[in-house]
């Protein structure tokens, strides 16, 4: 599914944020979104995730316009369609490991016992291989972030939104992050990633940067 956030502006308390930004989010392409810290990234990819509204300019999913979805239907792009790679993680913090990565109860419901081996699968994957019945609360800080990254490959989705995916993590946990968003991209996903990584941003295939457009931005410098 391809986004399309054309001629954007996002006004935050009489700021403007985000003027008259184009860009696209591509299957089966990587885009990094750059910029030094306070030039809209995390906006820019919060518009194109349709968690916040524009003030000016049209955000589309494949052919429709999406600009203006209500609730109902935004939530269900983000059910059916995306996977979100967020520091804040939005875990829960007194359900178990499985339970966060599947967001089920395991294996409590007979039809959902076969996805028992995948979330293992994906546990070991992330370093954390027979931690499933550990209640979140009492991982670390690094082993919440891998259970989020967890859920985020369990729901092998059409668009993956990671922001700052990379940051806080050491050079191990940089390549499974890494690795995972690049991956999503090969099976055809469309990733959008807002990071100063700048590695990750270099084995990315598409960069849009932000901020560097003082002329268009600001008022225009004297010769
Ligand atoms: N909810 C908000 N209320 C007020 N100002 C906001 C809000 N969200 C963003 N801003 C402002 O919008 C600008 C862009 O913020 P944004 O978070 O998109 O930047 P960023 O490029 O992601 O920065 P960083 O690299 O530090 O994460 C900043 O000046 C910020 O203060
Ligand atoms: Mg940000």
């Amino acid at each position: 599914m391809e986004i399309n956030a054309s001629n954007v502006s996002v006004t935050i308390d009489g700021h403007d944020v985000l003027v008259d930004e184009t860009v696209s989010a591509i299957p089966g392409r990587t885009l990094a979104l750059v910029g030094p810290s306070g030039c809209g990234k995390t906006t820019l990819l919060n518009v194109l995730a349709l968690l916040r509204r524009v003030n000016a300019g049209r955000v589309q999913l494949g052919d429709q316009d999406a600009t203006r979805w209500d609730d109902r239907r935004r939530r269900k792009f983000w059910q059916q369609h995306t996977a979100f790679v967020f520091q804040d993680y939005g875990l829960i913090d007194e359900e178990s490991v499985a339970y966060n990565v599947a967001l089920s109860k395991l294996p409590l419901l007979p039809h959902r016992a076969n996805r028992m081996p995948r979330v293992e699968g994906i546990l070991e994957r992330v370093g954390l291989a027979g931690r499933g019945e550990d209640t979140v609360s009492t991982l670390s800080g690094g082993e919440k972030q891998r259970v989020g990254l967890a859920r985020a490959m369990f729901r092998s989705a059409d668009v993956i939104f990671a922001d700052e995916p990379t940051a806080s993590l050491d050079r191990e946990n940089r390549r499974l992050v890494t690795d995972f968003l690049l991956q999503e991209a090969a099976r055809g996903a469309a990733v959008v990633i807002a990071t100063h990584d700048e590695t990750l941003m270099a084995l990315c295939d598409l960069r849009f940067e932000l901020g560097h457009s003082g002329s268009r931005r600001g008022p225009i410098p004297p010769r």
